[in-house]
């Protein structure tokens, strides 16, 4: 990022000088690299975005049409749910979000039997950004293209952490954060978009291509990607993804697992406890949220920062459906995130701040 910064600034596609050029190689490689990760076939059909979010609002409101019926599940971001309720109160699109058990898993017959004839897109996220839970997302492309429905992915907890193959999985748009699992910083991210779908583009502007063209030009990625990119934040990105391609997501997340079984064993020892998703030894992503009954979860993370230099988040995660089902909507939960840098004396500290602090049931320190 700094060697962008430093050496080049210049605009991707806006002039064929060296430096833009330069600009330009990097998007491309990145680019590259991001369809390998995902199984994309042709890289041109990922266009970056700031963040997760603009994929997912691009996706959606570029697709919906009145009358369309959406099948979700309770357990999606608010990134996902407010442009569908936004959609169903401004153009009345229909929308059905699926139950959850507690581990945050949905009943595949209940999709089946949620269609509809208008049916036109079944979205759902990889891995819940409050249960740690993944979903089936292979089983969910195929029932999907079964009922001639599109298949848009949230994989804001999932990517380069889990496998992903848009291809094999019927995904007909896949949106992701470069910020999270990609090890990208903030401001990066993307949208695959499957070659035969015509999304509307939520942005219209210059693209360094077809300037004389008054209409948003045809070509991908142009097309979706209106205006100054992100270039320092994508040479930033292309470092994560390389080292995602030296380690590998399924190391990556096996690694994670391991430690959020040594965190889940060591939480559930604090009286009172209840941790949400998956159970021990069951398969999830690098999410441990829990609550303390009596206990505040903002209460709790306070103290684990001010207290002890570990940062968790505490409050509704901006999902309150999955908070619905997981019983915790009064509550909010505490969360603490596994990553790919995360430690086992980390885990090992959070365990030990825990203990001290509500370790002992009935004599907890306030
Ligand atoms: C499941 C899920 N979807 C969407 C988002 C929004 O992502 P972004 O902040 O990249 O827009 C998040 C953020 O944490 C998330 O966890």
């Amino acid at each position: 990022m700094l060697d962008a910064l430093q050496n080049s600034g210049a605009n991707a596609g806006r002039g064929n000088h060296s430096l833009a050029v330069g600009t330009g190689r990097v998007l491309v490689r990145t680019r590259s690299m991001l369809a390998e990760l995902f199984g994309v076939a042709n890289s041109q059909d990922i266009a970056f975005t700031h963040n997760t979010t603009m994929g997912l609002n691009m996706a959606i409101k570029g697709t919906l049409q009145p009358g369309d019926h959406v099948i979700s599940t309770m357990t999606e971001h608010n990134s996902v749910r407010r442009p569908l309720e936004y959609l169903r109160n401004t153009i009345g699109v229909e929308v059905d979000y699926l139950q959850v058990d507690q581990k945050g898993q949905v009943d595949l017959l209940e999709l089946e039997r949620t269609f509809r004839p208008n049916t036109r897109m079944v979205i759902c996220n990889h891995s819940s950004n409050l249960l740690g839970s993944i979903l089936p997302i292979g089983d969910i492309g195929d029932i999907a293209k079964t009922h001639g429905a599109l298949f848009l992915v949230d994989a804001a907890q999932s990517a380069g952490a889990l496998d992903i193959d848009v291809a094999k999985m019927n995904i007909d748009l896949l949106a992701f954060p470069g910020h999270k699992g990609l090890l990208g910083p903030q401001g990066t991210g993307g949208l695959y978009i499957s070659p035969g779908l015509d999304l509307e583009p939520l942005m219209l502007g210059g693209t360094g291509s077809q300037s004389e063209n008054s209409m948003q030009p045809n070509v991908r990625p142009d097309r979706y990607e209106a205006g100054t990119q992100n270039a320092v934040g994508i040479a930033g990105l292309l470092a994560g993804l390389k080292v995602i391609r030296t380690i590998g997501t399924e190391v990556i997340h096996h690694k994670e697992w391991l430690l959020t079984q040594r965190l889940m064993e060591g939480l559930a020892g604090i009286k009172g406890l209840r941790l949400l998703g998956p159970a021990l030894g069951e398969a999830r992503t690098g999410i441990v949220s829990f609550v303390i009954e009596g206990e505040d979860s903002a209460a709790i993370a306070h103290y684990l920062d001010r207290g002890c230099h570990i940062a968790v988040r505490a409050g509704m995660h901006c999902t309150p459906l999955a908070h619905k089902s997981a019983d915790t909507l009064e509550s909010g939960a505490v969360r603490a995130s596994v990553g790919v840098s995360s430690t086992e004396l980390e885990i090992e500290r959070m365990l030990a701040a825990m203990k001290e602090k509500y370790g002992q049931a009935g004599s907890r320190q306030k």
